[in-house]
């Protein structure tokens, strides 16, 4: 197995990679200058190439031979060990749209398994991170998931529905008759960083990509939250679709979901 040390030389790195990319997204907000699209209502920018870079910049500095798999670069052959997974814009049509809901997200993999995890939100200074068995913090302090029960839930849903309308938009219903409310915020680390923190209880996700959910979700299981795919199995890197919840809401969330197939 993997020592705490090695895994704690990268978290560190890490933490010092999401703040520079952070800060240089907060200094160029509003200043969006060159814009792609990848595929149908995709979009990328200038800066979330500038933001990948400075990532990739300052682990390679440090952990050159080990795997890096961005969301803006081609998808490389795995080899075994650590695996760097990085979003560093997770919110892109928001940032785009000067809608300052977005973070950079960089998970830390070793084989399959994620084992820590930091998402920085540029605009509320807000850094999270979470190690193995080591638990999760925002700024230093540590987090913990809510105890509230399905009545009281705010919940985050999936913003692809148009890839699947029929059955996602049917369990978005079944789901918000029974729970307090439900957000959409166009950035999957914006939720799961909530939930972590226990202003919130649920995401679902459909459509998710690895790049997306790796930090997020390792930081919700470290501070006491539940993570499964929709049939209740444990997640890994290649996981598709997924709940993350308090734990306490999870089985019920789970049923929801089933039942609605
Ligand atoms: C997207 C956001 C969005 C989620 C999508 C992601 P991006 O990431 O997290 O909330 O629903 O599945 O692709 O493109 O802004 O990095
Ligand atoms: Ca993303
Ligand atoms: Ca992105």
């Amino acid at each position: 197995m993997v020592s705490d040390n090695n895994i704690t030389l990268r978290k560190d790195v890490a933490v010092k990679a999401a703040l520079e990319a952070g800060e240089m997204l907060k200094k160029n907000f509003g200043h969006v200058t060159d814009i792609k699209t990848k595929s149908d209502r995709n979009l990328v920018s200038d800066l979330d190439l500038k933001a990948d870079e400075i990532i990739t910049r300052v682990i390679e500095e440090k952990f050159e031979s080990d795997n890096i798999l961005s969301e803006e670069k081609p998808i490389p052959e795995l080899e075994a060990g650590f695996t760097w997974i990085i979003d560093p814009i997770d919110g892109t049509h928001n940032y785009i749209r000067n809608i300052a809901i977005f973070g950079v997200s960089i998970g830390i993999a070793y084989d399959d398994k994620v084992v820590a995890g930091v998402i920085y939100m540029p605009t509320t200074n807000e850094l999270y991170w979470a190690q193995r068995d080591k638990g999760a913090y925002c700024n230093d302090k540590r987090i913990r998931v809510s105890q509230r029960d399905i009545r009281q839930a705010t919940i985050f849903f999936d913003s692809g529905i148009r890839y699947e309308p029929d059955a996602i938009l049917k369990s978005l219903g079944s789901l918000a008759d029974k729970v307090f409310n439900v957000r959409m915020l166009g950035s999957t680390v914006r939720g799961l960083t909530y939930i972590a923190e226990g202003k919130a209880e649920l995401e679902v996700e459909y459509t998710d990509q690895v790049w997306d959910y790796a930090a997020g979700l390792h930081i919700i299981e470290e501070a006491g939250g539940r993570v499964t795919d929709f049939k209740g199995n444990e997640w890994n890197i290649n996981t598709k679709e997924y709940i993350a919840s308090n734990g306490v809401i999870h089985d019920e969330v789970l049923n929801t979901l089933n039942d609605n197939k």
